[in-house]
């Protein structure tokens, strides 16, 4: 999330617009666009979607939150996601024609149904369902969401691993030619993630496949990503080609890049800080730019239902 790597090809300093300055400029075009003060940035209503294929047949979750959804053109427009550049902004331009159909997801390990499923047989047997979540990343910033996915639980029983599985893994495809931010070291590729079996057959961890009612769009990582709603979105892996089942804590992509700041556990925590800023509160994105921090919530508010997990465990070791 904040590695940079200089390279001769880079900008001079001199050639840059200071940080600050372009970051105010974009927040008062977001702030203003999201208002609507800006005609013909976005459409009339800010808050819908329109612009994907839209998902038959979804039912709503009793597992949502009631807060108002972030608009869905900042949802789509400020993301993380490295395969597609380190800005916010890179993402929904430089994925623009990344091709999610046909696309498959390898299923291995302690499993008794592995192989090679395409995105239609993984999905197809199970009911979608609409779950608005509240997401919180580790730079502090937070948004609503509501997610189309299926319990990842669902797709877990139907997979029927081993006794022997205790954790599962992800990785997101690993393609260079089409994914050009894999052209340069900025982490080691493909991404990876995993969690404890105990934190995948959570009802609330799920496998989207849309927002806002349509497909995902490519910048949210398409067609297939995971969202732990009590986590930091860096363990929410996008665009998943491989799911394993195996007994060893896997490696994640960020523990890899700067293990003494970003842990496995990765579990929202106000008390626990990042060894370079506090995680106590959050900026709600889509309010206005003067709008006050608010407080963050152990679990990002989802604390009944997940604290049990990681009950007599030290917080503060396992980040
Ligand atoms: N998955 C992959 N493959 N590559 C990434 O760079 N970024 C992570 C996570 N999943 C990332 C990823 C981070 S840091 C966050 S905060 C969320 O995706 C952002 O999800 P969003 O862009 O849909 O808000």
């Amino acid at each position: 999330m904040f590695i940079v790597q200089k390279k001769p090809s880079d900008a001079k300093s001199s050639e840059i617009t200071p940080k600050s300055v372009f970051m105010n400029r974009r927040r008062f075009i977001q702030s203003a666009a999201i208002a609507g003060l800006i005609p013909g940035i976005l459409p009339k209503d800010a808050l819908g979607a329109g612009k994907g294929r839209k998902l038959d047949g979804i039912i709503k979750s009793s597992h949502s939150t009631n807060q108002k959804p972030t608009a869905y053109d900042l949802i789509t427009s400020y993301n993380n996601f490295y395969e597609f550049g380190t800005s916010k902004d890179m993402p929904a331009l430089m994925a623009r024609d990344f091709k999610t159909k046909p696309w498959t997801v390898s299923v291995k390990g302690e499993v008794n149904k592995p192989g090679l499923y395409d995105f239609d047989g993984l999905i197809k047997p199970h009911q979608l369902e609409e779950r608005i979540y509240r997401f919180r990343c580790v730079e502090a910033w937070s948004m609503v969401v509501p997610w189309v996915g299926i319990p990842l639980s669902n797709i877990i029983k139907r997979l029927d691993p081993t006794s022997k599985a205790k954790y599962v893994a992800f990785e997101t495809l690993n393609d260079p030619m089409r994914m050009p931010g894999q052209r340069r070291p900025i982490l080691q590729w493909p991404y990876v993630e995993g969690l404890r079996m105990d934190e995948a057959m959570n009802s609330l961890t799920l496998m989207a496949v849309g927002l806002y009612g349509e497909e995902l769009p490519n910048q949210n990582g398409a067609p297939i990503r995971l969202i732990v709603p009590w986590k930091y979105g860096f363990k929410s892996i996008k665009s998943i080609v491989s799911i394993s089942f195996v007994e060893k804590m896997p490696p994640t992509s960020w523990n890899l890049s700067a293990a003494q700041e970003y842990g496995f556990y990765a579990n929202v925590n106000p008390e626990v800080s990042h060894p370079r800023w506090s995680q106590a509160k959050e900026r709600k994105l889509g309010g206005s730019y003067f709008s006050p921090k608010v407080k963050t919530l152990k679990f990002n508010g989802y604390e009944e239902e997940v604290a049990s997990l990681y009950d007599g465990m030290d917080l503060k070791k396992f980040y």
